[in-house]
């Protein structure tokens, strides 16, 4: 691990004992996040990793999101209900699968620079820091002021107070000219559809030989948050989502800008028990089923020549 902050570092081992009230109990430096709508969602999926995280054997080795719960001062349980069982693996699976692709892309250019869009509060960067990455956050600024007074930065860590829809990001992440690779989990169903297009055509023109890596939720998923029919246990209904796509639409998204050169389908990795362990693995490969769940894709751009 790169520049790991001495409070997590000392708390990294065994940190897989903890379970949800030891999570969320008092620290001294607690921070309020005072987020609502799209940014306070950056605490639910912080949640639900590092209360996978917490547990024996978790598909996803996080304590650094172990060590924020217990910093924020929130009502995690009353807003968010008891965190665990198939939404926490679910989550700390979708991240494992960004995981995979971050990985590969610091395998092929270790140097490179990874353009994480609506980090949130996302650890990312200390599972998979090789020495040499260079990272830039990208948030907006309520979501960013909690991040920073939470997670160090400095050195190959940058973070920059940007829509993900204002092209000065992609501006400030191709200046170093080495190749990037954009990241956005948990983003796009947040924006408009002409959003979601203008947004891969951006990236296309901006990272040639780069690539972007997005999760999409299903259309019925979206049409259900939009309705206020998805409920986090604690109460508050999700924020409404304008951006869905099947696995079915992968095709097309060639047609958004001449530069995406190839689509990949991202498996969700093989998790724990019946459902993510055996289920989901088999029905993975069955196309109906795959049009009506959530996606991970990764977009590799034409290189310039
Ligand atoms: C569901 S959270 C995901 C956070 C993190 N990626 C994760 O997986 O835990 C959504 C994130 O997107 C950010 N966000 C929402 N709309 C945005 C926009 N237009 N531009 C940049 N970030 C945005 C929010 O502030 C929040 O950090």
């Amino acid at each position: 691990m790169g520049d790991t902050g001495p409070a997590v570092s000392r708390r990294a081992a065994g940190v897989g004992q903890r379970d949800d009230e030891d999570m969320t109990s008092p620290s001294p430096t607690k921070v309020a996040p005072g987020l609502t709508g799209v940014p306070e969602t950056l605490l639910w999926t912080l949640y639900q990793r590092a209360s996978e995280a917490a547990r024996p054997n978790p598909v996803l080795v996080d304590p650094w999101a172990i060590d924020l719960c217990r910093r924020i001062d929130y009502p995690f349980v009353e807003r968010f209900g008891r965190a665990g069982g198939l939404v926490a693996q679910a989550i700390a699976l979708r991240a494992l699968a960004f995981d995979r692709v971050v990985c590969a892309f610091l395998d092929e250019f270790p140097d490179g620079v990874v353009a994480a869009l609506g980090d949130g509060l996302e650890t990312q960067f200390w599972r998979l820091d090789n020495g040499r990455v260079h990272w830039l956050t990208v948030d907006l600024p309520e979501s960013l002021r909690l991040r920073e007074a939470l997670l160090p930065a400095g050195g190959r860590r940058r973070a920059l107070a940007c829509d993900a829809r204002d092209p000065r990001w992609a501006v400030d992440a191709a200046a170093t000219g080495t190749p990037v690779l954009v990241t956005a989990q948990g983003l796009l169903m947040y924006l408009r559809p002409p959003e979601v297009r203008d947004l891969i055509a951006l990236c296309a023109r901006s990272f040639h030989g780069g690539g972007l890596v997005f999760d999409a939720v299903p259309r019925w998923f979206a049409a259900a948050a939009r309705a206020g029919l998805l409920r986090t246990p604690g109460g508050p209904a999700l924020p409404g989502m304008a951006w869905a796509m099947g696995a079915d639409e992968r095709p097309a998204l060639h047609t958004v800008d001449p530069g995406v050169a190839e689509i990949h389908a991202i498996p969700v990795p093989r998790g724990r028990g019946g459902v993510w362990g055996r289920l989901a693995p088999a029905l993975d490969c069955l196309g109906p089923v795959h049009d009506r769940v959530p996606t991970v894709t990764l977009l590799r751009f034409a290189d310039r020549t």
